[in-house]
């Protein structure tokens, strides 16, 4: 069998069309969403995600604010550029790019962000409100996943997810909102002892590592759908994620691919974030 791709090119273009659509809306009414992007030290990989996230705001309509500062800016500094972008109504979404630079607390500056800002779903508040089901901003990359999974018709009632990773950014969200939709999740990390026994069990993967080839043919059930969270390097420097995607799109029914899978649905679901983060302001208004 050969696996039917899941697009995050093609779906990311649907669902940013729908958000220009939204966008034109608001403005119409007098509001025009407003993403703050803010970018400490001169990091080259977050210099290409913050114009791609400046970029997708100015396609869908939306106005952006890109702050970058040099690597020696202070922690007291960032906490004041927060404050200031938190009591500015033109912005309806704030993002500190991570990684911060080591002198810089990163849990306290998310802290600092308003959780009615916080369209990156990093802030503790936004954190408990997805753990106990109520309304809040979710995390972009595991919200991407589900919406890749809700493209395909991918009902998860009772079918059983493994997600491998852990992290508060995907692996951890990920689970919750799997969960949500009445999934069976099983987590796994670098302490799972047999990490194939469970993948083999599973009717949903997400491979969220960050590691090549931690998801193998042999580990996947056949008909299995499986989403590539990974963003990784090949030995001849060419893009790839954390599953061998050339044996796997050979058992699984359907495979996000990398490039061109999870990565442009994250900066879409940003997009999404901020325009329902505007049109609450909105609601609280009327
Ligand atoms: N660095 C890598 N990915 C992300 C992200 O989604 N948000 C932020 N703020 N920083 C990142």
């Amino acid at each position: 069998m050969t696996a039917q791709l899941i697009d995050g090119n093609a779906l990311s273009r649907q669902l940013r069309e729908s958000v220009a659509q939204r966008v034109a809306t608001l403005k119409t009414q007098g509001i025009t969403p407003g993403l703050a992007v803010v970018l400490v030290g001169d990091n080259p990989a977050s210099q290409v995600y913050v114009r791609n996230k400046v970029k997708a705001c100015h396609d869908t309509g939306m106005h952006s604010v890109l702050e970058q500062y040099g690597a020696t800016m202070t922690e007291a500094d960032l906490l004041a550029r927060v404050d200031a972008l938190n009591n500015d109504p033109t912005i309806h979404g704030i993002l500190v790019q991570l990684p911060l630079p080591a002198h810089i607390d990163a849990h306290k500056v998310i802290e600092a962000i308003s959780p009615a800002k916080d369209v990156d779903g990093f802030h503790v508040a936004s954190a408990g409100a997805l753990m106990v089901g109520q309304p809040g901003f979710w995390p972009c990359t595991p919200y991407g996943c589900m919406k890749m999974l809700e493209s395909i018709g991918y009902n998860l009632r009772g079918k059983h997810a493994v997600v491998i990773g852990r992290s508060n950014i995907v692996g951890k969200p990920m689970a919750l909102m799997l969960l949500q939709q009445n999934a069976t999740v099983t987590v796994c990390h670098s302490a799972t002892p047999d990490l194939k026994a469970m993948t083999l069990q599973a009717d949903v993967i997400v491979a969220a590592v960050g590691k090549r080839n931690v998801l193998t043919a042999d580990m996947v059930k056949p008909g299995a759908v499986v989403i590539d969270v990974g963003m990784n390097r090949n030995d001849e420097g060419k893009l790839c994620g954390d599953v061998d995607f050339a044996g796997v799109k050979e058992v699984a029914s359907h495979i996000t691919p990398v490039p061109g899978g999870v990565g442009p649905m994250t900066i879409t679901m940003l997009m999404v974030n901020t325009l329902e983060s505007a049109e609450r302001g909105l609601a609280a208004q009327a």
